[in-house]
């Protein structure tokens, strides 16, 4: 079966084409980050009308480059929520639109189910039941992953997910938006322990986060020294310390006290190259193992919505799923309250 699958709840328009037997045929993708990096951050209203201008136009490209005609696409998948409205509703009435006009099923597809099931897009898989960190700009939580449909929240950030304060932190050392990629890459060049940042709720207890602490410690920390390129640098490697080692632990705890040995992450932040160095090293230590998207899918994508729809479809069947009449956006939705396929 094949399935065309719909991203534009942010800044990126991602479109991917998945097929049931064959796998991902082709994916293309837009971002915006040049254009909302002049105001600091997304401007919702310019972000709907670019996903307008784009969404058409890579829709064509990854049929082109899958080889496929519209005619032979067999499902929509599109992103229903969470995200920005009007963005939303871009990736949404096109989906419905086609899913209308071409006589198909058409699936609205949660965000966060999205990233949760991207690594099951890379070899070796992980099988369920697993524990998912998702760590991306708006989100930070410890999911438990039974089935397609199934997700206990463990635990969640109780203030700033953790890309936000990548993205907070990054703008006080003078970098662009968003920032998470660019601290990376200054904390390179960080000299280990030249400054120490508190772990904020490392000894909390319970599976939840806070890091809107941090980028004050940040910023009390610029203010005392002189800053220069190395200091930059240190300060960076400092947070980014701080922050994969409460990623790193809690994730752990998460896995002990679920008795599981898989954890897969998933979202913006899992592209971080100390993250996964550091989770992988503690992980093995335990016996555990850890999935991640290709680095590609693991900021926003059409592939993972794709593949949500693919993995929805296949436990239902087609037959359940019905052409488009209406359709609408939650831009908030909580990912507990999915409902699990029914087969
Ligand atoms: O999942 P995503 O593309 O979008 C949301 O759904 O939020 O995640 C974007 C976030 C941004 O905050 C960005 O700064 C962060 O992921 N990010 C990183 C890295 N690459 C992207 N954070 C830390 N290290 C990176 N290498
Ligand atoms: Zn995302």
């Amino acid at each position: 079966m094949l399935i065309l699958g719909i991203e534009t709840s942010c800044d990126e328009t991602g479109i991917a084409l998945y097929d049931t037997t064959q796998g991902l045929l082709s994916h293309t993708l837009y971002s915006q980050i040049d254009m909302h990096s002049e105001y600091g951050g997304v401007v919702p209203e310019l972000a709907s009308r670019d996903h307008i201008r784009r969404v058409l136009p890579l829709i064509e490209q990854a049929l082109k480059a899958a080889e496929r005609e519209l005619h032979q696409v067999e499902a929509i998948a599109y992103t229903q929520g969470p995200g920005l409205a009007g963005a939303l509703l871009v990736g949404a009435s096109i989906g419905a639109a086609l899913s209308f006009a071409l006589n198909i099923p058409a699936l609205g597809i949660h965000h966060l189910e999205g990233h949760l099931l991207s690594p099951l897009l890379s070899t070796p898989a992980p099988v369920f039941p697993f524990i998912a960190l998702l760590v991306s700009g708006g989100h930070t939580q410890l999911m438990q992953v039974d089935a397609v449909g199934r997700y206990k929240l463990l635990g969640e950030t109780v203030d700033d997910a953790a890309g936000e304060a990548f993205d907070k932190t990054a703008k006080l050392l003078g970098l662009g938006y968003p920032g998470g990629a660019a601290l990376s890459k200054l904390a390179r060049q960080g000299r280990p322990g030249k400054f120490k940042l508190p772990r904020p709720m490392l000894h909390s207890g319970d599976l939840n986060f806070s890091f809107s602490g941090l980028k004050t410690a940040v910023l009390t920390l610029i203010h005392k020294q002189e800053i220069t390129g190395q200091t930059r640098a240190d300060i960076a490697l400092a947070f980014q310390d701080a922050v994969v080692e409460v990623l790193t632990e809690k994730s752990l705890a998460a896995l002990s006290q679920s008795g599981l040995s898989q954890l897969v992450v998933a979202g913006g932040v899992g592209a971080n190259e100390q993250l996964r160095q550091n989770l992988s090293a503690k992980a093995a230590q335990r016996g555990a193992s850890v999935f991640y998207p290709a680095l590609e899918f693991c900021t926003d994508n059409g592939a993972m919505i794709a593949f949500a729809g693919a993995m929805r479809l296949q436990v239902s069947g087609a037959k359940t799923w019905k052409p488009a009449s209406s359709f609408t956006v939650n831009a908030r939705w909580d990912l507990e309250m999915l409902e699990t396929p029914e087969s």
